[in-house]
C-alpha cells in the first residue's frame, strides 16, 4: 500500500485527460485570467482585515507587514507559474502534488486547499457582511441585531482553542444571502461569471485608486508615529515566543505577526492556476495572469495602508470597514459611500473567484476518483459547469459564514494556505531534479534559491500565526486522512491502474515487466495506461 501512498501522475496522463470528455470551456486569455487574479486578491482583506491587523498586531508598521507578506507571496508564485504552465489542468497545487510527491501529499494539499477556497469564502462573505451593512447604514437601514452576525465569537484573551462565545446574534443574514447569490451565478456558467467579475474588478480597482489618490492628500505624517508599537517581529514557536512580544491570549504581536495575518489579502493569486483548464492559451497565459495579478495588488496594498494609517491614527481605525470610515473621520462622508458600495462590489468579485476555485479542484480529485466522480465529477449539460459541487460549496460556505468568527476562520485559512505553498515550492524542487527534461514554459528564476526561500518565509509566517491554530490545522487534516484513507484510497484510479499491472504482468509498475523503467514517465516509450510512477 505504501507504493499506493506514493504513487505519482505522469505528466503526460495529465495532460491526455485534459483533451478528453467532460472538459472545461476554453475562453479565458491573459487579461481575463489577471482580472480573475486581482478579482480573487483584493477584497476583504485590505477593506476589511487591515483596520484590526494595524490596531491590534502591528500599527503603521502594517505597511512592512504587507511588504513582507506580498514577498513571500512573489517566491510562492513563481513556483505556482512553473506548475501551471507545465500541467495546465484544472485543480492547482492538487494537480502539482500529484506529479510530483504523490497520491498521499495530493490528497493533503486537496483537502487543505478547502481550507483554503471554501474556508477562505466564508472569511470574505462574512467582511462582505460587514461592508453591506455600512452602506445600508448610510441609507438608515439597520438590520436586527440577531439577523446581522456570525452567532459565535472567539475569546481573544483565552488560550483555550475552543473558547467560543455566543454574540447574542444568531445568524449572519447577509453573508448567507451573498453566498446563495454567488453559488447560483456560479451554477450558470463561467463566461457569465468572468464577465460580471470583470465589472466588479474595474469597480474595486477605481475604488482603491480613489482611496490612494485622494486619501493621500488626508495624511497626517504625525499619524506614523509610532511606527512599530508591537515591534518588528512576532514569532513563536507552538506557543512559546521567540521574538517579539505576545498579548493576554499568547498571540504573537509585531510587523511579522501583521505580515501573518495580512497575508489573507494576498490569497488568490494561486487560484489562476485553477482555470488553467478555461485558458485559451494556458503555457503562456496562466504564469502572466499569476504574476501580474499579484505584482499589481502588492503595489496597491502597501499604498492603500500607508494612506489609511496616515489619514487615521493606527488606535482609532474601525474594525469593520476600516478604509470607508477613513474618510468619514477626515471629514469626507460622501467618499464613505462610495468606497463603501465599491468594496461591497470587490468583495464579492473575490467571493465570486474563490467559490469557483473550489469545485475545480474538487473536479480534478473526483476525475483520479479521491472523490466521489459522480458527485463532484458531474458536469451540467446545458451550462457546462460543475453544478453540484459548487452547490455543496455554497451550502458549506453558507453555513460556516452563518455562525462562525471571521478571525478563527481567517487564521485557518491562512495556516492552510501557507502549507500548500510550503508543498508547491518544494514540489518544484523536486521536479526540476527528478525530471530536468520536462518542457516547463515557465521557468521560475533563480532555483533553487526562489522555492526554498518560499518555503522558509511560508514556514516564517505559519509560526506567526497563534500557535492553536497548528492544532486546528491537525484535527483538519486528522479528518481529511480519515476520508482518503476509507474513500480515497480505495477509489483512487491510479490504485486502479496499479492492481491493473500487477494483474497482468505480475509485477508492479516501473518493474522490469512493465517497458523502461528509467524511462521519464511522459515518454512515449511507456504506454500512457502504465504510466503509473512508483517512488
Ligand atoms: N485575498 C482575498 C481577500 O482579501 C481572499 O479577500
Amino acid at each position: 500500500m505504501a507504493n499506493q501512498y506514493f504513487s505519482r501522475k505522469p505528466l503526460a496522463m495529465l495532460l491526455e485527460e485534459a483533451k478528453g470528455e467532460n472538459r472545461l470551456r476554453r475562453v479565458l486569455g491573459p487579461v481575463g485570467l489577471s482580472s480573475l487574479g486581482v478579482g480573487a486578491i483584493i477584497g476583504a482583506g485590505i477593506f476589511v482585515s487591515t483596520g484590526a491587523i494595524a490596531k491590534q498586531t502591528a500599527g503603521p508598521a502594517l505597511m512592512l507587514s504587507y511588504v513582507a507578506a506580498g514577498l513571500v507571496c512573489i517566491f510562492a508564485a513563481l513556483c505556482y507559474a512553473e506548475f501551471a504552465s507545465m500541467v495546465p489542468v484544472a485543480g492547482s497545487a492538487y494537480t502539482y502534488a500529484y506529479a510530483t510527491l504523490g497520491e498521499l501529499f495530493a490528497w493533503i494539499i486537496g483537502w487543505d486547499l478547502v481550507l483554503e477556497y471554501a474556508v477562505g469564502s466564508a472569511v470574505v462573505a462574512n467582511g462582505w457582511s460587514g461592508y453591506f451593512q455600512s452602506v445600508l447604514g448610510l441609507l438608515g437601514v439597520e438590520l436586527p441585531k440577531a439577523l446581522s452576525g456570525p452567532a459565535l465569537q472567539y475569546n481573544a484573551t483565552s488560550t483555550n482553542l475552543m473558547h467560543l462565545e455566543a454574540t447574542g446574534s444568531i445568524i449572519n443574514l447577509p453573508a448567507v444571502c451573498i453566498v446563495a447569490l454567488v453559488t447560483t451565478v456560479l451554477v450558470v456558467g463561467i463566461k457569465e461569471s468572468a464577465r460580471f467579475n470583470a465589472t466588479m474588478v474595474m469597480v474595486k480597482l477605481a475604488a482603491v485608486l480613489f482611496v490612494i489618490g485622494v486619501g493621500a492628500f488626508y495624511v497626517n505624517t504625525a499619524n506614523w508615529h509610532p511606527f512599530a508599537p508591537y515591534g518588528f517581529t512576532g514569532l513563536s514557536f507552538f506557543g512559546t515566543p521567540v521574538a517579539g512580544q505576545v498579548d493576554a491570549g499568547g498571540r504573537p504581536l509585531g510587523m511579522l505577526a501583521g505580515a501573518a495575518l495580512a497575508f489573507f489579502a494576498y490569497i488568490g493569486f494561486d487560484s489562476v492556476s485553477t482555470h488553467a483548464e478555461e485558458a485559451k492559451n494556458p503555457q503562456r497565459d496562466v504564469p502572466i495572469g499569476i504574476v501580474a495579478s499579484l505584482v499589481i495588488c502588492t503595489i496597491l496594498y502597501i499604498a492603500v495602508v500607508a494612506v489609511l494609517t496616515g489619514m487615521v491614527h493606527y488606535s482609532q481605525l474601525d474594525i469593520n470597514a476600516p478604509v470607508s470610515e477613513a474618510f468619514k473621520q477626515v471629514g469626507l462622508p460622501w467618499a464613505q459611500g462610495l468606497i463603501a458600495a465599491a468594496g461591497v462590489a470587490g468583495i464579492t468579485s473575490v467571493l465570486l473567484v474563490m467559490m469557483l476555485s473550489q469545485p475545480r479542484v474538487l473536479l480534478a480529485m473526483a476525475r483520479d476518483g479521491l472523490v466521489s466522480p459522480n458527485f463532484f465529477g458531474a458536469i451540467h449539460e446545458k451550462f457546462r459547469t460543475p453544478y453540484k459541487s459548487t452547490i455543496l460549496t455554497g451550502i458549506f460556505v453558507g453555513i460556516l459564514a452563518a455562525f462562525l468568527p471571521i478571525d478563527v476562520l481567517l487564521e485557518l485559512v491562512n495556516i492552510g494556505t501557507l502549507m500548500a505553498f510550503v508543498i508547491v515550492c518544494a514540489a518544484v524542487l523536486i521536479m526540476r531534479k527528478k525530471h530536468p527534461e520536462a518542457e516547463r514554459p515557465f521557468r521560475a528564476p533563480f532555483v533553487p534559491l526562489v522555492p526554498v526561500l518560499g518555503i522558509v518565509t511560508c514556514s516564517i509566517l505559519m509560526f506567526s500565526l497563534p500557535a492553536y491554530n497548528w492544532v486546528r490545522l491537525a484535527i483538519w487534516l486528522g479528518l481529511g486522512f480519515l476520508i482518503y484513507y476509507f474513500y480515497g484510497r480505495r477509489h483512487s484510479v491510479m490504485s486502479r491502474h496499479l492492481g491493473h499491472e500487477i494483474a497482468a504482468h505480475g509485477v508492479s509498475p516501473g518493474g522490469q515487466a512493465v517497458g523502461d523503467p528509467d524511462a521519464p514517465p511522459d515518454s512515449p516509450a511507456r504506454p500512457i495506461d502504465s504510466q503509473v510512477d512508483k517512488k
